[in-house]
């Protein structure tokens, strides 16, 4: 079973995400343990304090290095991936969500908005994951989003094993519209060949649909197929 240590100076960011939902299930029936950290419980101040000026000068405040090195340095095991989240790390990607869920344990060190003192990105950390080219307040979901990516490819979290084949980026295609009944709902029907029967038929139009969207949305995903 994987094991997940995220740390974070905002643990309560990631109470609901872990109780609800598909993920928490996963979590009550043992396919995968995640743990939160306050990274304050490592400082060793009356005040607590996690972050300070930056050497050589400039706005913002960074994280200091000693409560990481210590929080880090108890948590690892022999063999474990400790990733920092940051804009400014590897996408995150379907190919990478599936790697880091055959990983035995996993630490996850949140960002601070400012800055993080290098000395930890150099030496302490294996990988630096980015969720996209935007930029948060601090990692918290973004370590988050990671966990219920890779989750997805941890055996028996997803109820059934085929909703993980047909869907967006697997065939780097987007996904196709879905309908359920009623077969007519507010004078909207839902598309006669779904009705059909005709499997080839169906096949043929979701993957017209797929196409159609893929050109409309990411005709960048195209370019990469061919
Ligand atoms: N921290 C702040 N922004 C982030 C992002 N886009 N990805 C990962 N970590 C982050």
């Amino acid at each position: 079973m994987p094991r997940i240590d995220i740390i974070t100076l905002f643990p309560r960011m990631l109470d609901g995400f872990l109780t609800g939902s598909i993920l928490g299930k996963g979590i009550d029936a043992g396919h995968l343990a995640v743990a939160v950290h306050d990274l304050r419980a490592w400082t060793t101040d009356k005040h607590r304090t996690t972050d300070d000026r930056p050497f050589g000068g400039g706005a913002g405040m960074v994280l200091k290095p000693e409560p990481v090195f210590a929080a880090i340095e108890q948590l690892q095991t022999p063999g474990c991936r400790r990733i920092y989240l940051t804009p400014d790390g590897v996408p995150l990607s379907p190919p990478l969500a599936q790697t880091l869920s055959r990983q035995r344990h996993l630490i996850l060190l949140s960002g601070h908005y400012e800055g993080i003192d290098q000395r930890i990105r150099d030496h302490l950390i294996d990988q630096e994951i980015s969720i996209g080219d935007y930029v948060l307040t601090n990692g918290t979901l973004a370590a988050a989003v990671v966990i219920d990516a890779l989750s997805r490819f941890i055996p028996g979290v997803l109820g059934e094993e085929k909703s993980l084949t047909h869907e967006s980026f697997t065939g780097k295609l987007l996904d196709f519209p879905q309908y359920t009944r009623p077969a007519e709902f507010r004078g909207m029907p839902v598309p006669e060949v779904l009705l059909s029967g005709d499997h080839g038929k169906i096949e043929k139009w979701r993957h017209a649909r797929q196409v159609e969207k893929t050109r409309q949305v990411r005709p960048d995903l195209l370019k990469q197929t061919t």
